[in-house]
């Protein structure tokens, strides 16, 4: 298991709240492991033969896989098992975040700023945001309730150590520096001088960059303020200069034609079919020729329908409406009515830049990253 990084901005635990949250983690270990990992057996003993014998074929897709398994009593205990878990991990961390809220605010007031943030009260939540708290995460990543509020930034940096175990790096750095180390090996005439990283939320993924292209401009935009305070706060801490603003991806305030490379990590499976269309029009504006737009997602596998299970599961029970969609979109045809070119659009995966000891999740859950790629 690896380390967590730690930094000045990282909240504290308790001995009980730590106790807690190893629990948690745990729970979710076995669950998603051992749990998890039976479902695999009760499909093909169960479910798959019993949507054989009334369809008279195999399920051919993710969804007709996924309902296969509803009401399958196997199904059912992990199903109420890992939603369980899941709302019990904000259960435990929120209240240990609450308790230094004050603290952690004063801490944020007190960095010696290398980067910028500015904020903007009138940047509106969209509404695939505000309807359903994403993950379950009480209030979501926007909600605010005292002055300069940072809870749910500093809440996301812990719970998400417990959530991946730590298989993202210890700095949860590992989608964007997987991306970024593959984009210089790949492209090296690149060379970005401005990188925006859209949907940034804490900047787990956007640090990566300061590192990779040092002598690049680096800026990140979120439509959440408490995330973005603590994000600026946090890259504060870890000695990196980012540009942080709170803008909305769909249309942002910066001029046309000024960014070599524009990214995003795990931000279109929390938009939406119409969203997605904007942002890849937006990323098209705001890209210099020759430039490059790089979205990368969790977009699974589909040797087998079943591999589209948990995916499914995750759409409709961890308050992530779109992550099924997203699997069954052309891509290319969204970049094309963005104004890309449908020959210099492809997508791949691109290998982890850590070396994943974590046995719970197969190869295939982990280890690599889809990345969408279009040239303009
Ligand atoms: C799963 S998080 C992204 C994680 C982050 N990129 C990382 O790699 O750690 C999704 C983020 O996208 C933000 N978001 C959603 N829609 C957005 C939009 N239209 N414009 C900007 N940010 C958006 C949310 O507020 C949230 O912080």
């Amino acid at each position: 298991m690896p380390q967590i990084g730690l930094h000045d901005m990282y909240p504290d635990a308790a001995h009980d709240e730590q106790s807690r949250q190893n629990f948690i983690r745990n729970l979710r270990l076995h669950v998603l492991g051992t749990v998890l990992g039976g479902t695999a057996t009760v499909y093909e003993a169960r479910a798959r033969p019993a949507f054989e014998r009334a369809q008279k074929r195999r399920p051919k897709n993710a969804r007709e896989a996924f309902n296969a398994m509803q009401g399958d009593d196997y199904a059912k205990t992990f199903s109420a098992l890992n939603r369980t878990t899941q709302e019990m991990l904000y259960d435990t961390v929120g209240p240990s975040i609450a308790r230094q809220l004050p603290d952690l605010i004063d801490k944020a007031a007190r960095q010696k700023p290398l980067g910028v943030l500015r904020l903007d009260p009138s940047v509106a939540v969209p509404r695939y945001n505000a309807r359903a708290d994403i993950h379950c995460k009480p209030g979501g990543y926007h909600s605010e309730i005292v002055a300069d509020d940072l809870f749910a930034g500093a809440e996301y940096d812990r719970s998400i150590n417990v959530y991946f175990f730590g298989t993202l790096g210890r700095y949860n750095e590992d989608m964007g520096a997987s991306v970024a180390h593959w984009l210089r090996a790949t492209y090296p005439a690149l060379n970005p001088k401005r990188i925006l990283d859209m949907g940034c939320t804490i900047g787990h993924s956007t640090l990566p960059y300061c590192d990779v292209y040092p002598d690049a401009e680096i800026h990140a935009i979120d439509v959440a303020a408490p995330v973005l305070r603590y994000g600026h706060a946090r890259a504060e801490a870890m000695g990196r200069a980012v540009d942080f603003s709170q803008q909305n991806a769909e249309a942002t305030t910066f001029a046309a034609g000024s960014f070599d490379l524009v990214v995003s990590h795990l931000l279109l499976h929390e938009t939406s079919t119409s969203a997605m269309g904007r942002i890849f029009k937006e990323c098209h504006r705001l890209l210099r020729p020759g430039g490059l737009m790089v979205h990368q997602d969790g977009v699974g596998f589909k040797d087998d329908p079943f591999d589209g299970y948990f995916t499914e599961w995750l759409t409709h029970y961890n308050n992530e409406p779109f992550l099924g969609t997203l699997q069954r979109l052309d891509w290319t045809d969204i970049a094309a009515k963005a104004g890309f070119t449908r020959a210099k659009a492809y997508d791949k995966r691109v290998p982890s830049q850590q070396e994943n000891g974590n046995a719970t999740l197969s190869k295939k859950e982990t280890g690599t990253h889809y990345v969408f790629v279009a040239e303009k």
